[in-house]
């Protein structure tokens, strides 16, 4: 029998897209206003959702406390109030759109569970533009 937990979380962050690799016009047709050199900022809205069995003995398929403290670390610290493009390490040579984001944020989180549970991530950019990933 297996549950999926899920947990919402919120950051806030600045970015660019574009490639260092086009010119501006490139960059300009391809990306728009998200190519403005002065970037711009998002409110991030995640979800980090867990998936595995039912331990027996707690009634828990993760403590939620566990998946908190990932998140935590692996993304609110790394990426909250910061620009992704010049703070973030992952995004000094790989463009911040949010599909790109949630390999990053999937990865790190993936990286810290136990690897018996299966992980997607939702990625809210705005509210009404939102991206998934679950690592394959
Ligand atoms: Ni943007």
């Amino acid at each position: 029998m297996k549950v999926t937990v899920h947990r919402k979380a919120h950051f806030n962050a600045a970015h660019r897209l574009y490639r260092k690799d086009w010119d501006f016009e490139k960059n300009d047709e391809i990306f728009g206003k998200c190519n403005n050199p002065n970037f711009h900022g998002h409110n991030y809205e995640l979800i980090a959702s867990v998936t595995g069995e039912i331990d027996p003995e707690t009634g828990y398929v993760i403590d939620v406390k566990i998946l908190k403290d990932i998140i935590k670390s692996e993304v609110e610290d790394a990426f909250d109030h910061k620009n992704l493009n010049i703070e973030v390490p992952e995004f000094e040579n790989l463009n911040p759109t949010a599909e790109n984001i949630a390999v990053v944020i999937y990865n790190k989180v993936k990286a810290k569970l136990d690897p018996k549970f299966d992980l997607e991530i939702t990625l809210y950019e705005t509210p009404r533009n939102f991206v998934t990933y679950s690592g394959s």
